[in-house]
């Protein structure tokens, strides 16, 4: 592996709040975020802890202060969900843990405090504050249900039984008051932000992320632009016009997007070369020309044939298939590169609502890689097919996609991740370059985190 973004200080996010305020959404986020930076990240989460220890479907009672063998469980299952945490950073050079528990009490906290900073561990709370009933209301129908707690009952019953367990804990709860404490207060999901004592650079990006997250549902819609002249000759990089078919893709996507979308209201980004601009010529949207989602700049070797490259620059050739994610063209870009150029298109795209993103496949495969989760190996793998509109629908904790393949053929410009260090020239990668009916698209990847293996 080469350069790992290195941040000497290692972070603990402790999560406060009461159940149902979106703690384990932050949780993840945060995570994923940072993660998709190359931060080693991982959230820890005290009632998976909880239910290994003492078993899922307790009902409220055992969150009942005055239990006190379920007093101690919960107890146990902190500490020991804590001292997981702690090995962590010692054994897999943990960065940012995330803490995601839910009781919130100032000895608690102080507990925390101490036990972390002892371990040279800044401490970080982030405090979800909802006083909007029908907000946590929503929030506990999408997400609690579901929970492994609730798995076999009614869901009346469940609800109840949710509402009982949070009345349990605001008997207890202490809202941050601390000010020697280094914490954030979101309070209504962002409507209010209180800031505390932030120290440093990870955590102030931490806090800037934060404040741009929103959880009203929206879809993120994604598609490459219609088939360019470049991609016909298996040509890389340059600002070629659209095929014909890519054409008819662009004359094909308005009704496309119109019929997932219903008369609702979107937004369109576009990079500032002229296939994405032609692609989104007749979509009836605000559209904004981005520099930042400009394709990855492929340097030396931009208007060349993946064969072309291999000629004459075999050895480029070869580093790139052994490290695709941190390899750089000659006078270019690498995959890592292209992540921190789009971190504020990224910031910008938490805060929007529903919008469609009209891109190269470079450009989508990080996308589309941070909402699902990639590691940085994989992500420049990830099966982006032409003439495709990939919808994203965020939850608590993953994105749902959808596929909508329009029917235009396309060539393929994927080419696989090789399985020898040093492999034969994949014809696939040049394939259609005389203008041929290319082979079918290939399937979608599937939603599992690992990146799909190609072959
Ligand atoms: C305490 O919790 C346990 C486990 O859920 C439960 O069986 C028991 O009835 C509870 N005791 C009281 C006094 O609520
Ligand atoms: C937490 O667990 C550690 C290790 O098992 C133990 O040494 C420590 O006393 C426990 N702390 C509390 C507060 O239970
Ligand atoms: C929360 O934690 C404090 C301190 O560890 C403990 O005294 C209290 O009983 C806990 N409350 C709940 C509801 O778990």
């Amino acid at each position: 592996m080469a350069t790992k973004m290195s941040f000497s200080p290692r972070i603990a996010c402790v999560m406060v709040g009461l159940p149902a305020r979106g703690k384990t959404y932050i949780s993840q986020k945060v995570c994923r975020y940072l993660t998709w930076l190359g931060i080693n990240t991982k959230v820890f989460n005290v009632g998976n802890c909880r239910r290994e220890l003492c078993g899922a479907q307790q009902d409220h009672s055992f969150f009942d202060p005055n239990n006190v063998s379920g007093q101690k469980q919960r107890k146990e299952a902190a500490n020991m969900t804590l001292q997981q945490m702690l090995k962590w950073y010692d054994e897999e050079d943990g960065v940012v843990g995330i803490y995601d528990a839910t009781n919130s009490t100032l000895e608690r906290r102080k507990w925390l405090q101490d036990t972390l900073t002892q371990q040279d561990i800044q401490v970080f709370f982030i405090e979800s504050i909802c006083e909007d009933e029908a907000l946590v209301a929503a929030n506990i129908k999408d997400v609690k249900l579901s929970s492994p707690d609730y798995k076999l009952m009614d869901p009346e019953k469940a609800v109840s039984d949710f509402q009982a367990r949070i009345a349990q804990y605001t008997s207890q709860y202490q809202t941050i008051v601390e000010q020697d404490y280094s914490y954030i207060k979101l309070i209504n999901v962002g409507s209010q932000v209180i800031v505390n004592m932030v120290k440093g650079y990870l955590e102030s990006r931490i806090v800037y992320y934060l404040m741009n997250l929103h959880i009203r549902g929206r879809k993120i819609y994604m598609s490459r632009h219609g088939e360019s002249m470049f991609n016909l000759k298996g040509l890389l990089g340059g600002d070629a016009d659209l095929s014909p078919r890519g054409r008819l893709y662009a004359e094909m996507l308005p009704g496309i997007v119109k019929e997932k979308l219903g008369g609702k209201e979107l937004v369109v980004w576009t990079s500032t070369l002229k296939r994405t601009i032609q692609t989104s010529e007749h979509l009836p949207y605000l559209k904004q020309h981005r520099k930042a989602l400009d394709e990855l700049d492929a340097g030396v070797c931009d208007g060349l044939t993946y064969e072309q490259v291999e000629e004459k620059y075999p050895e480029d050739f070869a580093r790139r298939d052994d490290d695709k994610f941190n390899y750089r063209y000659r006078g270019g870009e690498s995959y890592r590169d292209v992540v921190h150029r789009l971190e504020p298109i990224i910031m910008d795209l938490e805060r929007q609502e529903d919008i469609l993103i009209v891109g190269h496949q470079a450009i989508i495969r990080c996308l589309y890689g941070y909402f699902m989760n990639y590691n940085q190996e994989d992500l420049p793998y990830i099966k982006i097919p032409l003439h495709t509109l990939i919808e994203l629908t965020p939850k608590a904790y993953y994105c749902e996609e959808k596929f909508y393949k329009a029917d235009i053929p396309a060539v393929d410009t994927h080419r696989p991740k090789p399985t020898e260090r040093r492999p034969p020239i994949n014809t696939q990668a040049v394939l259609g370059s005389g203008g041929e009916v290319p082979s079918p698209l290939l399937p979608p990847p599937s939603s599992t985190l690992s990146a799909p293996s190609s072959s």
